[in-house]
């Protein structure tokens, strides 16, 4: 870690869950992470799995901290915000990151001050088992050590992709957000098929999640375009072209784009909520 510094989550869900455990798997000191919530369980559980110090006092734990995470659901944020500011004389000295979906930069910045140094993540949930990708996104009072830092941090449960404005945070959002569900819509489909031409549903299911594991970790070891990978265990006139051929007749690309561009204006309507 090139920087360690104190770091308090507010609100202790599945998602810092994670982040807290792959910290510490990842060397990151327990005794500099804090988080509270309202309800004591999941905090004994981070105290007992990971040994950092916990609180159902946001405040305890954010006035110790040098970086607050924001980790509660959108719709209390306000809320929350509000109290860490009344509560809070010296936020402006604290890095603020937010997980939250859907609350643009300029509206913490209402909620906990203009002078508030502010850093919006997108988390996807294969962070849940460290194979995230997370979209960052800063406002510009933010520094390069506290980008690396917070790099650092999300790199802990996955890869990290900083985008320029918050409009690559709903693409991103889009593509890697909601990927997961399009991956598993797309998988469940070979599952069904597997099973309809005699597979138990067992043997189908691990014969799908295990070669779409594989192409992924091809596709991760290899410098290849992915249309590249594709052409290589594709050879002509065989049995994959037929089947290849058929997913480009329908146009799967299209079917792509247009799912992505529908999700993107989706979070762009969502984040006119807040
Ligand atoms: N999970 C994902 O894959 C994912 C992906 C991207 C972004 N996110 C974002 O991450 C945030 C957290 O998601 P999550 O999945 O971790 O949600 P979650 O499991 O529902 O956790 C939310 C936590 O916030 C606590 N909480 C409620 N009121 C609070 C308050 N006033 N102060 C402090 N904590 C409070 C809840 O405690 P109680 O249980 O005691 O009420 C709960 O433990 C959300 O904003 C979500 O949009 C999640």
């Amino acid at each position: 870690m090139a920087n360690t510094r104190t770091i308090a989550f507010i609100g202790a869900g599945n998602m810092p869950q994670s982040i807290i455990g792959g910290m510490v798997r990842g060397g990151y000191p327990a005794s500099a992470i804090f988080a509270s919530n309202p309800s004591r369980p999941k905090l004994d559980t981070l105290e007992e799995k990971h040994g950092i110090q916990t609180s159902q006092d946001n405040i305890e734990v954010a006035s110790k901290a040098d970086v607050i995470v924001l980790s509660v659901k959108p719709q209390l944020m306000a809320d929350v915000c509000a109290h860490l500011r009344e509560n809070l004389p010296n936020l402006a000295d604290k890095l603020v990151i937010t997980i939250a979906a859907g609350i643009r930069i300029e509206k913490y910045h209402q909620y906990l001050g203009d002078d508030v140094r502010m850093i919006r993540v997108m988390p996807n949930t294969p962070s849940l088992v460290g194979e995230g990708v997370s979209g960052l996104a800063a406002d510009s009072q933010v520094t390069e050590n506290d980008k690396d830092f917070v790099t650092e941090v999300f790199d802990y449960v996955g890869k990290t992709i900083w985008v320029s404005d918050e409009d690559g945070i709903d693409v991103l959002g889009a593509v890697a957000g909601s990927g997961p569900a399009y991956f598993f819509e797309f998988m469940a489909g070979l599952q069904q098929v597997a099973e309809e031409l005699g597979f138990s549903t067992e043997d189908a299911r691990t014969m799908v999640q295990q070669t779409a594991l594989g192409a992924a970790s091809m596709a991760s070891q290899s410098e290849l375009s992915l249309v590249d990978l594709r052409k290589q265990v594709t050879s002509k006139g065989g049995s994959t072209a037929k089947g290849v051929e058929v997913y480009q007749n329908a146009k799967l690309d299209k079917i792509s784009a247009d799912a992505v561009k529908a999700a993107v204006a989706r979070n762009q309507e969502m984040a006119k909520l807040f």
